[in-house]
């Protein structure tokens, strides 16, 4: 089967794949309180995908090109019987990379099941390792020493290597970072700082609340020496350092400063089954209408991918002001 590409050239490799809107944290960047409180409505059950939509979806992607998959959400192990969903997605041939990211509430009993599914990694949300810090930023006083103590389980499972993804806010969490970093040096686990991103409408995102990569980098430095690491692979977004005494490497995602949409190959499907082909687009295409219809989705994202001409983050840097309405984070998974 031909693999499509886009108006840039670029393939379909990675897919993403949001199971819920739902979550259990209301990190004040992402689902503050105030707009997703008891009042706020979810997608109904019978809106979201089905298990099986989402396997004819996977194996579409995967038939033009897709090889990663990425199960995402809101917080994808609300989601009943994820396992269930990990055990179909693993069996379909061409998927070399099955991965979630995951909050960590939930992964302490659940680790194992995942793991025995088919998942080959998981990567976990965690924007500080200081209670007060924490707390403040999940709003609902979650424990960090939870989130700590489900990266081991997930590591003994065979989840490892964890990743562990910590969004930096200036103001809020930039004093965390030298202690988030010291932290895990030498435990195996890699985590990566992003750059705050001004996804969605409800953050009240300011560029003046991004901490440079740049400067992330340099704050370690000073204090643990680096070098930059070359890509694991052509795209990566993440960029690499190892600590000089060999104790393992850290990773700064720099989505602001250093726009990457010149190597993006990632397509992204909401719980309701909308394709969006960029994390700041505001309107998707509609599979599962496509798949309640009969109408063939390889045929749908042939469609939408020949099209694709999104480089929001690249278009964003050489303005000031933002074009459209993009959905959430929570919505879109990230
Ligand atoms: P692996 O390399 O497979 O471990 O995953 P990854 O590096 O692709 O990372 P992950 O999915 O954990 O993404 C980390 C963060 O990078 C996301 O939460 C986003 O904040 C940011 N990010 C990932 N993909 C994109 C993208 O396509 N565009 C932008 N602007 N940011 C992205
Ligand atoms: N900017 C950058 N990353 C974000 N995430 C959520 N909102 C933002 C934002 N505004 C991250 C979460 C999680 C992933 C799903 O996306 O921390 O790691
Ligand atoms: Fe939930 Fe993740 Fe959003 Fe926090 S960032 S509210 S854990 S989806
Ligand atoms: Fe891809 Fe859009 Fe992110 Fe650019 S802004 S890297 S095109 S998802």
């Amino acid at each position: 089967m031909p693999s499509p590409t886009d108006r840039f050239d670029r393939p379909i490799r990675d897919l993403r794949v949001s199971v819920t809107d739902r979550c259990n944290f209301r990190c004040t960047y992402c689902m503050p309180k105030e707009l997703f409180g008891k009042d706020h409505e979810f997608l109904p059950r019978t809106d979201l995908l089905s298990f099986e939509e989402i396997a004819v979806i996977v194996a579409a992607f995967v038939q033009r090109g897709a090889e990663k998959v990425r199960i995402t959400g809101g917080e994808p192990l609300l989601r009943k019987g994820i396992e269930d969903l990990i055990a179909m997605i693993s069996g379909i041939e061409g998927v070399r990379d099955l991965t979630l990211t995951t909050n960590g509430s939930l992964l302490v009993r659940k680790a194992e099941s995942l793991a025995a599914a088919g998942l080959n990694r998981v990567t976990v949300s965690l924007d500080a390792v200081d209670e007060k810090t924490f707390q403040k930023m999940n709003d609902v006083g979650f424990p960090v020493s939870a989130v700590l103590d489900a990266i081991e389980v997930a590591a003994s499972a065979g989840l490892g290597p964890i990743k562990i993804n910590c969004v930096v806010q200036k103001g809020v969490n930039d004093h965390a970072v030298p202690e988030m970093a010291a932290h895990f040096k030498g435990t195996g686990h890699i985590v990566r700082f992003i750059e705050y991103m001004d996804v969605g409408t409800t953050n009240g995102w300011r560029l003046d609340d991004v901490l440079p990569a740049s400067e992330i980098i340099e704050m370690i430095h000073e204090i643990h020496p680096v070098e930059p690491l070359a890509p694991n692979y052509p795209g990566e977004v993440a960029n690499r350092f190892r600590y000089l005494d060999g104790d393992g490497e850290v990773g700064v995602i720099a989505s602001v400063t250093k726009p990457f949409c010149g190597s993006c190959t990632r397509a992204r499907v909401s719980a309701e089954g909308s394709l969006y082909t960029c994390l700041f687009a505001s309107k998707g295409e509609d599979l599962r209408g496509a798949i309640r219809s009969g109408i063939d989705v390889g045929e749908v994202i042939d469609r939408v991918w020949s099209d694709r001409d999104d480089r929001y983050s690249e278009i964003r840097s050489s303005q000031t002001v933002r074009i459209g309405a993009p959905v959430e984070m929570s919505y879109i998974g990230g």
